[in-house]
């Protein structure tokens, strides 16, 4: 965006400055449209002061999967009520502000573009610091804002986009120690499902069903197991599941079970193979981990819960789990993201471009970090 104007933002920044900070975050990377406002305190405490969260869950459910398309003008009718809100909450006029941020990617670049422009026009007219925040940095950081905990944690971070397991050492110092090679684990429940006949999101119908099933009667792959690394793959077992389906199709109510139960089984056991690996690599590479931290909506599943206090247990440290409203896409990690970088003084400028492709190995601490001119191109899972 060229606004013909200057393009450094407010007064000049530099070093650790601006405690306690406001900061007004806007998510726009997928299907929810949210905005939130985070209080950071000179200790670095965290203190949500409004988080509001408007999905877009029924709009995409007919297609069985996110539509693009849909997704940016949803965002567009939506978003300026949402901040609105979400400033209505926090009882706090613009000026009141420190920083306003927005996940600049990675994500679905029409989204992105809503968001990030609304969050420029914003800093632009009441002479604001501008925050890019990527999303995937902003989930990394959540369980400073819940528990406060302290670097360098690992996370697990697995949601319908994104299947990582992450060295976190500090505020844009990030280790990729495992990722997918294929899809990611929401989506592999969401495919699931539509394949059952579900529908969406499939994550939370798979448990359901999964539940009431037999974990042991299809016998489907374990991918990626016993490797050295800590990477996944899931497109293998999501086929091997179609072709049990397909093999006893008419599926019974109790087939639907049992299939979902011996799917859950499978990648539980495959998350465990796989995070076991990602905490022997993190302890080689960085040291002891402070604790094992998850995020996305994987991480609302009771089976995959109990996979990842078991391998934190095992290692002597804890699980930090944040309550599932932050541990998906919400407006509050942004705005926590945000807080976290202007507190380093690290700032963006308003040509910072959108991404819908943006790997956390290219966060950095630097100030402008998301000024990359190849910015938006097409993929959009996990960079
Ligand atoms: O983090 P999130 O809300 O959004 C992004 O994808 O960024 O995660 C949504 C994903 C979906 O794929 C959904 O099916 C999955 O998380 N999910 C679950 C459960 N709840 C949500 N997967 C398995 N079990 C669940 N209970
Ligand atoms: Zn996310």
């Amino acid at each position: 965006m060229d606004f013909g104007l200057v393009l450094t933002l407010g007064p000049e920044i530099t070093g650790t400055i601006y405690t306690p900070m406001i900061v007004l975050g806007i998510e726009t990377t997928c299907d929810e449209t949210a905005a939130a406002v985070v209080e950071r305190n000179a200790e670095g405490q965290g203190r949500i002061l409004s988080n509001v969260v408007l999905s877009q869950i029924n709009e995409h459910a007919a297609f069985g999967g996110v539509v693009p398309e849909i997704a940016a003008r949803a965002h567009v009718e939506v978003l300026d009520s949402i901040i609105a809100k979400a400033m209505n909450e926090a009882q706090l006029p613009f000026g009141a502000l420190d920083g306003i941020a927005a996940a600049a990617g990675p994500g679905l670049i029409g989204g992105v573009i809503v968001g990030l422009t609304m969050a420029k026009s914003i800093a632009f007219v009441h002479n604001k610091p501008l925050i890019a925040v990527n999303h995937l940095e902003a989930h990394a950081l959540t369980a400073r804002l819940t528990d406060g905990t302290a670097f360098p944690y690992c996370l697990f971070l697995a949601s319908g986009g994104h299947t990582q397991i992450l060295g976190v050492r500090g505020v844009g110092d990030y280790l990729r120690i495992g990722g997918t090679v294929d899809d990611a684990i929401g989506e592999a429940f969401d495919k699931t499902a539509k394949l059952l006949g579900l529908g969406y999101p499939g994550g939370p119908l798979v448990e359901k069903e999964a539940a009431r099933g037999d974990p042991e009667r299809f016998s489907l792959p374990r991918p990626m197991a016993g490797r050295h690394d800590a990477n996944f793959s899931l497109s293998g077992l999501k086929t091997a599941l179609r072709l049990e389906a397909e093999k006893i199709a008419p599926l019974s109510d109790d087939d639907v079970a049992d299939l979902c139960s011996s799917f859950q089984q499978a990648v539980g056991e495959v998350v465990m193979d796989r995070l076991r690996n990602g905490l022997r690599i993190f302890r080689e590479q960085i040291g002891t981990p402070t604790a094992l931290v998850c995020a996305g909506g994987v991480a609302a599943n009771q089976a995959i819960r109990k996979v990842l206090h078991r391998v934190a247990f095992e290692i002597g440290i804890s699980l930090v789990a944040p309550p599932p409203a932050l541990c998906t896409d919400n407006g509050a990690m942004i705005a926590w993201a945000g807080a976290e970088r202007l507190a380093l003084g690290l700032t963006d400028t308003l040509d910072v471009a959108p991404r819908a492709r943006w790997p956390l190995s290219e966060v950095t601490k630097a100030a402008d970090q998301a000024v990359i001119p190849e910015a938006a191109t097409a993929a959009v899972r996990d960079p």
